[in-house]
């Protein structure tokens, strides 16, 4: 289950995927917060995204509550994505999406997405679901090429996610999108 296109892998992170962890992190937290790539939430997350405790804890549960996706340049990580397992309306969310800002605009987060969309159709998930900041227009276009589109609901960042680490700046505005998988 290996996807090879513009010389990216990308497959289901595995145990043996323990020995990339800290790249894992780094990766993750530059596309997040560095501002070097085309898109960024730098403006609106304060934190780090993740750290090495969550990442190896991913990897060591993969595929039980979430499964876990990683794109490799050769040895190198280039981007993770996940989704969690569909909930009772039978709807996946998708989180962790992530390309080193270096990578960004080759078509590496297209093809990890695309890829984790067809697994999650075989797997018979009827809808890929995601929330991203609603003052995020690229990346909500984004999205809309891959199909998702936007509820019409929102929903308060800082009331769904009061663990989560964000600068109060009054625009927690979430955007719920979604994707019919069947
Ligand atoms: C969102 C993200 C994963 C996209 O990954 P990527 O590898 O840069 O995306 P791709 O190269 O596959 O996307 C190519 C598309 O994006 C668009 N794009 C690429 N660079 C762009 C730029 N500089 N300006 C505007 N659009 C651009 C292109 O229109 C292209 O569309 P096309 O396929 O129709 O030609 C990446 O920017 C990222 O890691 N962002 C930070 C983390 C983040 O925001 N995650 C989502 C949280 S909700």
């Amino acid at each position: 289950m290996v996807q090879q296109t513009n010389n990216f892998h990308i497959r289901e992170a595995t145990v043996d995927d323990l020995k990339y962890t800290d790249d894992i992190v780094r990766v993750v937290n530059e596309a997040y917060q560095t501002g070097d790539g085309w898109t960024s939430p730098k403006h609106i997350v304060s934190e780090p995204r993740t750290n090495a405790t969550e990442i190896k804890d991913l990897i060591e549960r993969n595929g039980t509550t979430h499964v876990l996706y990683l794109a490799l340049d050769g040895d190198e990580i280039v981007g993770t994505i996940m989704y969690e397992q569909p909930n009772d309306k039978g709807e996946a969310y998708c989180t962790l999406l992530a390309v080193a800002p270096t990578y960004q605009s080759r078509g590496a987060g297209g093809q990890l997405f695309r890829y984790m969309l067809e697994q999650m159709k075989n797997k018979g998930i009827p809808t890929a679901t995601l929330t991203t900041f609603a003052s995020r227009s690229d990346v909500i276009s984004w999205y809309k090429k891959l199909g998702f589109v936007e509820e019409s609901e929102r929903v308060d960042f800082s009331f769904h996610y009061k663990d989560a680490k964000v600068k109060p700046t009054g625009d927690s505005d979430l955007v719920i999108m979604k994707r019919p998988l069947v």
